[in-house]
């Protein structure tokens, strides 16, 4: 009975003791443990006292043991397992936490995007908006309705990679120009019209430091009641001046697009050697960086605009060209080549 009343006295103090112990420190756990659950340990301790209580209250005394025990053992394991977690899984591993870490290598802007956005956020500026249409295109959208009569030599202005359509050779084509996209546009609305339309194209030409099969172009096009030829020339001296700096000079030269007329091709002052000649301008002092024109009546009617009513301006360039005059890329293939060491060598002002 002494034993017992005994026992239960330190079993209610030791419950205590465990209950309010805490630690973060494995030093002060290990001395927990070794108090209450080592070899000399209390509970050892408690239970080698255990076996002088009589038979009758070992029954009940036995059970309130093991629960001292299992409390002593919860709480040992808990602040073991805060502790190791802590301190990371690094303990007992080789892993070594206070290595430098791996360089985190952060992206790049292709040039081409940085130069598409460039010219985009200028126009948006002027109230442009940016339109998309389909690289695979038929006649209708890349040819005809720009007014390229069939069988007319103007097709072979640009070599077409045409896709096969039933075993024949088809009305449908990789797109030669963005041009098309414009006609998606007129037919899907009515003026006014004022998008850019930036996009991938395809000619069937051999790929050397000058050409490739597929390049990029951006598209313009304004369409409203008396646009003019000055509204036109206004809206591309004012894009370069944004692009090249101001001061760029432009001059048009009367050109011939079927989809135009009058059509005219815009050269600016070489923004590499200021007008003095250098191999860019191939020593001319200008480069052609557009074609443009105005709407020829025959493509507003074709996309059911009425051309007594409504006129218009359009523009094309190359990406890749004015990409080559504010970079001075000479081989247009490494554009596509994605090696980086060549693409981390531009980088956007605006990310
Ligand atoms: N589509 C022409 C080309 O790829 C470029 C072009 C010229 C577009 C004059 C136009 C334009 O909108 O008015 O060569």
């Amino acid at each position: 009975m002494y034993i017992w009343r005994m026992l239960q006295d330190q079993i209610t103090q030791y419950t205590e003791e465990i209950n309010a112990f805490d630690t973060n420190n494995a030093a002060e756990l290990e001395q927990f443990r070794i108090r209450f659950l080592g070899t000399k340990g209390i509970i050892k301790d408690i239970f080698d006292e255990f076996k002088a209580v009589s038979p009758e209250e070992k029954r009940t005394l036995g059970k309130v043991l093991n629960q001292f025990k299992q409390l002593a053992e919860a709480k040992y394991q808990t602040l073991n397992e805060t502790i190791a977690d802590a301190h990371g899984a690094t303990e007992g591993s080789d892993l070594d936490l206070t290595l430098p870490g791996e360089g985190f290598e952060i992206g790049t802007r292709h040039p081409l995007a940085i130069v598409r956005r460039e010219i985009i956020e200028i126009f948006n500026k002027l109230g442009f908006s940016v339109a998309e249409g389909p690289e695979i295109e038929d006649d209708w959208h890349n040819f005809s309705a720009l007014n390229f009569p069939e069988e007319h030599p103007a097709r072979d202005m640009q070599d077409t990679f045409f896709i096969k359509k039933g075993g024949e050779k088809g009305d449908v084509a990789l797109r030669t120009h963005t041009s098309s996209v414009q006609v998606r546009m007129m037919e899907a609305g009515q003026p006014p019209f004022r998008a850019l339309m930036p996009g991938r194209v395809y000619r069937n030409e051999a790929i050397s430091a000058r050409a490739h099969c597929f390049f990029h172009q951006v598209e313009g096009l304004y369409v409203d009641e008396k646009v003019s030829f000055a509204d036109l020339k206004q809206t591309l001296f004012y894009f370069v001046q944004e692009l090249y700096g101001e001061g760029t000079k432009v001059r048009f030269r009367p050109s011939y697009f079927p989809f135009t007329e009058p059509s005219a091709e815009m050269d600016i002052s070489c923004s590499i050697c200021k007008g003095a000649g250098c191999q860019m301008c191939k020593g001319s002092g200008w480069v052609e960086i557009l074609g443009c024109g105005m709407v020829d009546p025959n493509v507003l009617e074709n996309c059911g605009i009425d051309s007594k009513k409504y006129s218009g301006f359009a523009f094309g360039m190359g990406i890749e060209r004015i990409a080559n005059l504010k970079f001075e890329i000479k081989d247009l293939r490494l554009f596509s080549e994605n090696d980086v060491r060549f693409l981390k060598q531009y980088q956007s002002a605006t990310i």
